[in-house]
């Protein structure tokens, strides 16, 4: 864990990145999101021996995007968040760290096959399967939580 957070403290503390704490995602915010994909990646590249250091990096900036993607705006389809965020977060990424090919690529293709170039390296393999399992059990953690909060609904009303 201390290797972790030495390698992504500087983007953890930084001003701009600090921002994504306020930015709502699936089940909580872009930060913790981006933190839990970081970490999974992390730990996938270093138990296959891979470049985990940018797996840690690539995976804390994949999302790095300011904006609320729920807020409604008209766009048209290839212009909606799914199809464009991975080229915002890189657009920040580049601007505020600096990079390297593989966590860019990795950054830059994370969204495949919604974007359809695939990933060139194993390390972008593991941050774009990694982000899809996270987004996944969040969003059925968010479902178990509204069936919970339904359930408690359900009793107060059965109550006499
Ligand atoms: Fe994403
Ligand atoms: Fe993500």
């Amino acid at each position: 864990m201390n290797e972790f957070k030495d390698i992504t403290r500087d983007i953890v503390k930084h001003r701009i990145f600090k921002k994504t704490r306020q930015i709502w995602h699936h089940h909580q915010s872009v930060f913790h999101h981006s933190l839990a994909v970081a970490y999974l990646s992390y730990k996938i590249a270093k138990k296959i021996g891979l470049d985990y250091r940018s797996a840690a990096r690539a995976g804390l900036l994949h999302d790095f995007f300011l904006y609320d993607w729920r807020a409604p705006r008209k766009k048209k389809f290839f212009e909606k968040h799914g199809f464009t965020h991975a080229r915002e977060a890189h657009k920040n990424a580049v601007e505020h760290f600096s990079l390297n090919p593989v966590e860019e690529d990795a950054i830059l293709k994370h969204m495949f096959p919604l974007n359809i170039k695939p990933p060139s390296y194993a390390v972008s393999w593991i941050v774009t399967l990694a982000d899809k399992y996270i987004s996944i059990a969040e969003y059925l953690r968010r479902t178990s939580d509204a069936f919970k909060v339904l359930k408690r609904e359900k009793a107060k009303h059965m109550r006499p």
